[in-house]
């Protein structure tokens, strides 16, 4: 299939796959079975509502803060990227505005949550967001960023999937506000993850050697970044929530493991691997026992649900 028609398909009327997030039921403030919702999806033996209120605090805030990264980067890369091989059309732009569009949203929807979670905002953003920025702003070309920002982006958006069919797992009629929260965020993530399998897939191997070495070198920036990040989101949560919030905890401990796995295997060579294809038996076995499902992205996301 050719490319502008891949994108194409990709994009099949977004409008009627989307939420936005002012049209989700916000309370004013979350009620005790939101919290005991939380931890359980921790797998704490009991509900231990501190570390959930920190857990999901921590992670949520500090995806908020990558998603709005990749939306101002994708719109950067955007901007430069008329004069170069990548569009191939209209479609092509329409895909990346689109995606930077939905994670301002994700963005705005995951700090609103984030506030009622832990009773305060939690925005890290301003220390490490010109060098994140800058990252992006230099001489290589429009394709090898848009490989890399995807490739470094790829392995949060596997996991926040995860997560996605575990509380569908565990609230099937959708009762409580997270549930409804990830559902929202899944109808466009399920795009982007089409979007990341189709410019990592497809899109990278057609770099030139020279791009290719750049596309790798940015991406490890960008991961090294996000890793700082998440520290300064963990430090920052333990001082507002002292408590223990990663041992003993089954979804931290699911999404380290993911995290890394998935880290090493993005562009480790020039053939890509979906995240389904990366995963061992083992692996496998935990994605079905933390979802009850047999893969993270079925059909490469595109039969989603
Ligand atoms: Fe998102
Ligand atoms: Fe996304």
């Amino acid at each position: 299939m050719d490319s502008i028609q891949t994108i194409t398909d990709i994009n099949q009327r977004p409008d009627l796959r989307t939420f936005h997030p002012d049209a989700l039921p916000w309370p004013s403030k979350l009620d005790p079975a939101e919290h005991a919702f939380c931890s359980r999806v921790c797998g704490f033996p009991t509900i231990r509502m501190n570390e959930s209120r920190a857990y999901w605090g921590k992670e949520l805030a500090q995806l908020a803060d990558i998603e709005r990264h990749v939306s101002i980067c994708l719109g950067l890369i955007s901007g430069f990227a008329s004069d170069s091989g990548l569009l191939g059309g209209v479609p092509m732009m329409n895909a990346m505005l689109r995606f930077a569009a939905e994670e301002y949203q994700h963005a705005n929807m995951f700090y609103r949550y984030v506030e009622l979670l832990i009773g305060q905002p939690l925005d890290l953003s301003g220390e490490s967001l010109e060098h994140r920025l800058g990252l992006f702003l230099g001489p290589e070309s429009p394709g090898a960023k848009l490989v890399a920002l995807l490739a470094s982006a790829y392995p949060g958006e596997t996991v926040i999937t995860l997560f996605e069919h575990r509380v569908r797992l565990f609230d099937p009629t959708q009762r409580h506000f997270a549930t409804r929260m990830l559902v929202a965020h899944g109808l466009d993530e399920a795009r982007h993850i089409q979007f990341d399998h189709y410019v990592l897939g497809q899109l990278a191997p057609s770099l030139d050697d020279g791009e290719w070495a750049d596309a790798r070198r940015l991406c490890r920036n960008m991961e090294a970044a996000n890793h700082a990040l998440a520290e300064r989101y963990e430090a920052r949560m333990r001082q507002i929530l002292p408590c223990e919030f990663v041992e003993g905890n089954t979804a931290a401990r699911i999404q380290r493991h993911f995290s890394q796995k998935l880290l090493r295997e993005t562009l480790a060579g020039r053939t890509f691997r979906l995240a389904d294809q990366a995963l061992s038996s083992q692996d496998r076995a935990l994605v079905m026992d933390f979802t009850g499902r047999a893969s993270i992205h079925p059909g490469g996301g595109s039969t989603w649900h």
